[in-house]
């Protein structure tokens, strides 16, 4: 049948049912790929379907608040994709009078949306034949025409778009690109990946050269920097403080304690100097609490809760720094690592 078909007749047979594949509203397309982008199926689909049960239309997204979105957004990680999805949001409600734009040179003008996503909406909303390209697709081609082009690169991204359209059955983008990603996600794994049962295994050049597990060839990585985040917990009586982060683009727009970023990890000695020099603080106690690793694509972050309990209300709030009944804790959009410990170790205990 050649390798198209016969993507699209495995995929008839063994495609996962899954909400944004029943439906060809742009929005709701839209929302599951920011939402999918950087995250697993299984872990996304609990959100989109909270995202289009609280903001059914593209309008209710953009007239919620900030604080709603995020805090419906918080524990997938790489705030600035919620950020951006309200972003368009308004832009679509404001410049495009609510209509979503219809083609994918169009599509490319929202916030936050790619080449990659604006192939996606295109083709599964609209069937513009138009190749997604997502590191699924990378592998799959990668391995099937052994290509040993570095990935991620815009150069790759040229080159596996025109051979993924080149083998694109007329009228069929939707399907073909569904199936192509499906491929790279149950077949063409990045590990144990099933060729026994590749619908396209006799075409398969890497597998012919016993070169798939060295397939994708992956680009050379920056190193990642460490980070030290001291997150202070004050505690007076049932109050507690908290800020906007603002200033960094990892967790722009949550909430957190304040912050004390140091170059090196903090001894309780060094840490008790700095609350003396930067609050003034007189008579407290400090309990280290929990430590966590996050690691991000390009740093990693040890953080550090310390709870220190005062002896008196925190006096001189400065870098927009409030106060807050612990009750309301809740209310607040926090990245996952405060959250997590909040009710693993603080309120259980
Ligand atoms: N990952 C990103 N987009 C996807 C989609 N439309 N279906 C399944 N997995 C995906």
């Amino acid at each position: 049948m050649g390798i198209g078909l016969d993507l699209l007749h495995w995929y008839s047979i063994h495609k996962r049912d899954l909400p944004w594949r029943n439906t060809r509203d742009p929005y709701a397309i839209w929302l599951s790929e920011i939402i999918l982008q950087q995250t697993r199926v299984e872990q996304g689909l609990p959100y989109f379907n909270r995202f289009i049960e609280a903001f059914p239309t593209v309008q209710d997204l953009a007239s919620a608040s900030e604080d709603k979105v995020l805090k419906l957004w918080q524990g997938l990680g790489y705030y600035s994709r919620a950020r951006n999805l309200q972003k368009a949001a308004k832009y679509i409600v404001k410049q495009c009078e609510g209509v979503f734009p219809s083609n994918y040179a169009e599509l490319l003008n929202l916030p936050g949306v790619g080449p990659y996503t604006a192939a996606a909406i295109a083709s599964f909303a609209y069937n513009e034949a138009v190749a997604v390209v997502d590191g699924n697709v990378y592998r799959f081609l990668s391995r099937l025409y052994a290509i040993g082009t570095p990935i991620p690169s815009s150069a790759a991204h040229n080159e596996f778009k025109a051979i993924a359209e080149q083998l694109m059955p007329q009228g069929k983008a939707d399907e073909f690109n569904q199936a192509m990603m499906e491929m790279g996600a149950l077949i063409c794994t990045p590990k144990q990946m099933q060729c026994d049962a590749c619908p396209v295994n006799h075409y398969c050049l890497a597998l012919k050269q016993n070169r798939v597990a060295e397939l994708p060839v992956k680009a050379t990585k920056t190193k990642v920097k460490t980070i030290y985040l001291n997150f202070l917990h004050f505690r007076y009586q049932d109050r507690l403080y908290i800020q906007k982060r603002d200033s960094s683009s990892i967790w722009k727009g949550l909430y957190q304690f304040p912050l004390y970023e140091s170059s090196e990890e903090l001894t309780t000695s060094s840490l008790k100097k700095q609350l003396i020099e930067r609050y003034h603080l007189a008579k407290f106690t400090i309990t280290e609490t929990v430590a966590m690793q996050h690691l991000l694509s390009h740093r990693k972050i040890e953080a550090k809760i310390w709870q220190i309990e005062l002896a008196a209300p925190l006096g001189d709030l400065k870098n927009d720094i409030f106060e807050i009944g612990e009750a309301e804790w809740e209310t607040y959009p926090v990245p996952r690592l405060l959250d997590n410990y909040w009710r693993e170790f603080y309120v259980s205990k």
